[in-house]
């Protein structure tokens, strides 16, 4: 019987997934190679039974990923230790810790573009985008309920009635067979249709004009463009809102900033002495943190007992001592106002000392007046 030129491949249907499994032990018996099994769900082990080996995609993955990886490599060794030696925070011209994120990024970039192109031109041959079982009554049953085998035309050991008898000793539902679309064979792929280019331009064109329109135009436009013009000061700004033109305002008047107790006895120490209460008790760790600050800021003039004995060299006048009973008899807050503020030729010590600081040394002070002034009590 002569066969026709065309012929694809015959194919054969089952009704049972067990049946399809022995089906393909009988074909890989009979020394078949170029067949296939198309199934309406994945049947487990056929793809064993097929004795199919695992695919080879992961070696195009592994080729295009070095390739991204010597590219990186090879380009920032030649643009920075080569063509333009640069030296960054000290590194070595060739600093691989640095150019490890780059490398990485190339080589996952490369690899897993350089698969999906494989997969599409290579694996399933784009732009070709027909296959002769396509669109067959075979195609149609076995993605709906069938299990089919197709052994092709091209196979070495391919005879038509031996292929037949032999489906039929399997029990096959349906034998048929499959041959080129010639018609199909002898077209441009489709992708290479006019209608096709002029559809993706169009396509291209569309979506770009969209973006380009929505970015560039769309939220400059009311309502979008909201956001952009609210009318607002920048504290650099002119303001034609305030009658003095400032952008940027003062707080309010009396405006106390959270946790900052304001000063409000400037030039009245002694409504201060009145006034003012240390918060704090002559503990240890408050009487240390004035030993600190006193020793720092206070000792140079008036000693480290603060008897006077400053440690100057006459380089600024003497301090009276902290002794004497006219200091040992003001309030803690009439110190307190001479820290702050000053007193005569001795400067504030507002801006080196916060006020819990400068009633720690108030504190201190108190202890080396106590020291040096020691009640009978004391002693006992
Ligand atoms: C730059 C040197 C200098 C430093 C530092 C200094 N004082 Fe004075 N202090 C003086 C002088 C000078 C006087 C006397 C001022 C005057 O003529 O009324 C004085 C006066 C005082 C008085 C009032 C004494 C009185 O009899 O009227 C007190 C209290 C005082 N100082 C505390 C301190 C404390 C606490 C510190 C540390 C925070 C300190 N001083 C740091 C130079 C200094």
């Amino acid at each position: 019987m002569m066969e026709r030129k065309d012929l694809y491949s015959i194919t054969a249907l089952f009704d049972t997934p067990d049946e399809i499994v022995n089906a393909v032990e009988s074909v890989q018996r009979e020394g078949y190679t170029k067949y296939d099994v198309n199934t309406p769900y994945p049947v487990h082990g056929l793809d064993i039974k097929m004795k199919l080996n695992p695919s080879k995609l992961g070696y195009f993955a592994l080729v295009f990923g070095l390739t991204g990886t010597i590219t990186a490599l090879f380009f920032m060794w030649w643009s920075m230790s080569k063509d333009y030696p640069l030296v960054i925070g000290g590194k070595p011209f060739f600093a691989l810790p640095a150019f490890i994120p780059v490398t990485f990024e190339l080589t996952v970039l490369l690899a897993s573009i350089g698969t999906v192109l494989t997969m599409l031109f290579f694996y399933f041959r784009l732009p070709n985008l027909s296959h002769p079982l396509h669109d067959t009554d075979y195609m149609r049953s076995v993605s709906n309920d069938k299990f089919g085998i197709s052994i092709e035309a091209g196979d070495s050991l391919f005879e038509k009635d031996r292929v037949n008898k032999l489906f039929e000793r399997l029990g096959a539902k349906t034998i048929g067979e499959i041959y080129f679309d010639e018609e199909e064979k002898s077209k441009k792929p489709k992708i290479f249709e006019p209608k096709f280019i002029i559809f993706l331009l169009l396509t291209a064109l569309i979506i770009s004009g969209a973006s380009y329109f929505t970015l560039n135009k769309m939220l400059y436009m009311a309502p979008f463009n909201w956001m952009v013009t609210q009318e607002k000061d920048t504290p650099q700004s002119h303001s034609k809102f305030f009658a003095d033109g400032f952008g940027m305002r003062n707080p309010v008047p009396g405006t106390v900033a959270r946790g900052a107790m304001p000063y409000i006895f400037k030039g009245q120490p002694d409504l201060a002495g009145e006034k003012l209460v240390n918060p704090f008790n002559p503990d240890e760790k408050t009487l240390a943190i004035g030993k600190k600050k006193f020793n720092i800021y206070c000792s140079p003039c008036h000693g480290n007992f603060a008897k006077g004995d400053a440690r100057l060299n006459g380089q600024f006048p003497n301090p009276p001592s902290l002794h004497s009973d006219k200091v040992r008899n003001w309030s803690d807050g009439r110190i307190f106002a001479v820290i702050t503020e000053g007193q005569n030729i001795m400067p504030s010590y507002a801006q080196q000392l916060t006020a819990d600081e400068r009633w720690a040394v108030i504190l201190y002070v108190r202890a080396l007046q106590r020291a040096v002034n020691a009640r009978e009590d004391d002693l006992k």
